[in-house]
Order: structure tokens, then C-alpha cells, then sequence
């Protein structure tokens, strides 16, 4: 994929469903009794796989495009895969499964792609463990392949030495089936997805600060789900749109949970010009998002902002190349552990676009206001790489080729169709 110098951005896009939201709607429509709907369903690649894990676990799915049927096994109706379970590329599937396998009375072997198997799978065996569970990396490196034999649980208190929602969740989802209450406190809120979808679903679920709190649960309920837009994906036409002089882009039915709403409050620290129209707040809360192109100056992000922005640091990170004065982040180490080492693919290709940035323990220093200039970009397949340099490749002079482009189907399937058609 190539991209060069766009005069400008105009138009309306609706943004594709969450893929956090989309993941746990199959995940916990699969526990449940009876069927879940799921609207506006994310049809990326990941949350196939989490469809596709289900499906061979005996839980009946149709999807149907936008919308999904999920036709719930309840709590303990699962059953033994006749094979390996493949989680893909998806952390999120990986993880929160893993939670729900270390319960049942069945033993499985769970796996994905090569870059899943490089990804800390410790962060949730060891808390599991302490649960009862016994989990096995099975080249014994802290990484999938696991071999899962489930057993009876039991709840804990669990100190998480990382602000993750995937961490929380696995043990949230065996707190399901433990003897007696499970709690996870983290150092910060990561996003709350997973205890306010629990809670409609029918579980006993509550937070204290940043202590989340469960009962083990007899049964859970299938659900109306209408999934908003994901400001992960949405984040990508924010930055463009402030990025690219004279644009003006609205963005339709964008979720803004405050557990996920950093990339709102950094693009305003910024001086970025975005207003929030049609905002709704039952459940998880929606807005359209009206941007239009500013001039961007410098700003620090760290603490606790940095788990409700962490997927939207690399196009953070590429807009502070083009904001005057500096950008500083930190407290972000892991976007070390994500899809690909982001702090260094960050580094490495926007210092290949000319940009003057430095790379530091737990994020980067970004000295802003030299214009970029085209490049090779290898993605390493990683989603939200490729994305982030198809925006900078459109501010920049020259062109910029990205290697592994199709990696969006991730989680973003028709993202380069959308983003063409805003340039027209
Ligand atoms: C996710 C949590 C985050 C995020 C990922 C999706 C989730 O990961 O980066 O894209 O759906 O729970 P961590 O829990 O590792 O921070």
C-alpha cells in the first residue's frame, strides 16, 4: 500500500464496532442462558477467532454479518474442543478465555500466531494459579502454546502489578466459578468493560476505586448488545483530521467510556479542535465526533491517562511528530508487549520519516514541528502500525510504501476504502 501528500479530509464515517465490546458479547453470550443479539459487531479478524473458539467449544453462532446470534451454552455448557483452540492474533481472546478454560472440567491446548506466542502469558497463568488453575506454557517460556487443564477454583485478592483489562478479566471470568468472592485491584482503571457486560448479563459485579469485585455466579442471562464504534479506530481519523490542514471529518457513534476516552482529552491538551455532538450515556456512553484541522502544540502523557489511551499512543505518537514543541510519554512500557515492541517500531519508522524522536524505558520524547517525509514502513503485521503510518504517510512529503498492509483486517477491515473516500 502507498500513500502520498492528501490536500484534505472531508466527509462522514461510521466507525466498525469495539472489538473489546465485540469480543466479551460472544465470549459471555456463550456462558449465558438462552440468546444473545449482537448489533454493529466487529467483523475483524480477532473477534473471528474468538467466534470460532466458542464454535468449537459446542456453542452454537450465527453471524450474519452486522449482527450476531449467539445461542448460549449457560455457565458450565461448554465443551471439550476436538483440537487445538486458535486464537490468532488476539491477545483479548488469548487471555480472557484462558480464564474461562482454567474452570471447566476439560483440558485444552490454546495457541495462535507467531506473534501471540511471543506476547507474557505469566501476567495470567500466575494469578490463575493462585486460584487453583494449572496452566502450562508448553515450551515452558511464559507464552502460548498453554495447555489448560480446568478444575475447581477458588477466589483470591489479587494485587495486579499491570494496569490490563485482559488480566483483570481472566480473573474476573474465573471468579465466575471460584468458591467464594474474587477481587483484582490494579495500579490504575484499565477499561470496564468486562464488569459493566457482566453485570448486565445477569453477575454480581462491583468496583471500588481500582478494585474490581466479583461473586461467583450460578448462571448468566443472554443479552441485547449494540456495540459502539471503537475510539481505538476512531482515533485514526481524529488524528487525520487534526493532522491534515483543511479538513473537517464527522465521526459517527464513537464509544467514549471514560476508561477509554484518553485519545479525546490528549487531542484537546493538544489544541486540537473536536466537539462531541449526539452524546448518549445509557450503558456505554456514544458521541459523533465533529474534528477539525488544527494547530497542534506539545504535551506529556503519563500516569493515569495512559491505560485509557494505550492502544492510541502510535498515532499519538505520529501526530506529536507534527505539533510544535515536544511530547513527552511515559509510563507506557507496555506498549513494549503489545502486537509488536511499539515503543521501537514507533521510533525506528517515524525516525525513518524524518521525525526527531527519542526512545526512552517506558515511552518516547517526541521533538515536534519537522515535517515528515515518505518511507518504507514494515508493520511487523501490526494492526494498528499499519494505520498509524497510512495517516503519516498522508501528511508527509514523498511516499510511503507500508509492508503488510492487509494486517488491518484485524480489527479495522475497511479502512483504507474509508479512508480514501475521505479524501475525495
Ligand atoms: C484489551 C485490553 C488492552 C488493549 C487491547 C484490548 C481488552 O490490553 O491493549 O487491545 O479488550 O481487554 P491489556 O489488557 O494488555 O492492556
Amino acid at each position: 500500500m502507498k500513500f502520498t501528500k492528501c490536500n484534505r479530509l472531508r466527509g462522514e464515517v461510521t466507525i466498525p464496532g469495539d472489538k473489546s465490546i465485540s469480543h466479551r458479547s460472544v465470549m459471555f453470550g456463550a456462558l449465558a442462558k438462552g440468546t444473545t443479539e449482537i448489533h454493529h459487531f466487529l467483523q475483524g479478524a480477532d473477534c473471528l477467532s474468538t467466534i470460532a473458539c466458542f464454535q468449537s467449544m459446542g456453542v452454537a453462532i450465527e453471524n450474519n454479518g452486522d449482527t450476531v446470534l449467539v445461542h448460549g451454552n449457560g455457565l458450565r455448557g461448554l465443551k471439550k474442543p476436538a483440537g487445538i483452540l486458535d486464537c490468532g492474533n488476539s491477545g483479548t481472546t488469548t487471555r480472557l478465555i484462558s480464564g474461562i478454560l482454567a474452570a471447566q472440567d476439560f483440558t485444552v491446548t490454546l495457541t495462535g500466531d507467531a506473534s501471540i506466542q511471543k506476547r507474557p502469558m505469566k501476567r495470567i497463568m500466575e494469578p490463575l494459579a493462585q486460584m487453583g488453575a494449572r496452566i502450562r506454557s508448553i515450551r515452558d517460556n511464559g507464552c502460548a502454546p498453554l495447555e489448560i487443564i480446568g478444575g475447581p477454583l477458588h477466589g483470591i485478592h489479587y494485587l495486579s502489578p499491570v494496569a490490563s483489562a485482559q488480566v483483570k478479566s481472566a480473573i474476573l471470568l474465573a471468579g465466575l466459578y471460584a468458591q467464594g468472592e474474587t477481587r483484582v485491584t490494579e495500579p490504575q482503571l484499565s477499561r470496564n468493560h468486562t464488569e459493566l457486560m457482566l453485570s448486565a448479563f445477569g453477575a454480581q459485579v462491583r468496583t471500588e476505586g481500582t478494585t474490581a469485585i466479583i461473586q461467583p455466579a450460578d448462571e448468566l442471562y443472554g443479552q441485547q448488545i449494540l456495540v459502539p464504534g471503537d475510539i481505538s479506530s476512531a482515533a485514526f481519523f481524529m488524528a487525520a483530521g487534526l493532522m491534515i490542514p483543511g479538513s473537517e471529518i464527522l465521526i459517527h457513534n464513537v464509544g467514549t467510556n471514560p476508561t477509554r476516552d484518553g485519545m479525546i482529552r490528549v487531542c484537546q491538551a493538544m489544541g486540537g479542535d473536536l466537539t462531541l455532538l449526539n452524546e448518549t450515556t445509557t450503558g456505554e456512553p456514544t458521541a459523533d465526533i465533529l474534528v477539525r484541522a488544527s494547530h497542534l502544540h506539545g504535551t506529556v502523557i503519563e500516569g493515569a491517562i495512559i491505560p485509557t489511551l494505550i492502544d492510541e499512543l502510535p498515532m499519538i505518537a505520529a501526530m506529536a511528530c507534527l505539533a510544535e514543541g515536544d511530547t513527552v510519554i511515559r509510563d507506557a512500557a507496555e506498549l513494549k508487549v503489545k502486537e509488536s515492541n511499539r515503543i521501537d517500531i514507533m521510533v525506528r519508522n517515524l525516525t525513518a520519516m524524518g521525525a526527531d524522536v527519542e526512545e526512552t524505558e517506558d515511552g518516547m520524547i517526541i521533538h515536534g514541528g519537522k515535517p515528515l517525509h515518505g518511507a518504507v514502513i514494515d508493520s511487523k503485521l501490526d494492526h494498528r502500525i499499519a494505520m498509524t503510518f497510512s495517516i503519516a504517510g498522508s501528511t508527509a512529503d514523498g511516499e510511503t510504501e507500508i509492508l503488510g498492509a492487509e494486517c488491518v483486517s484485524i480489527s479495522y477491515p475497511d479502512f483504507y476504502q474509508d479512508l480514501e473516500r475521505l479524501k475525495s
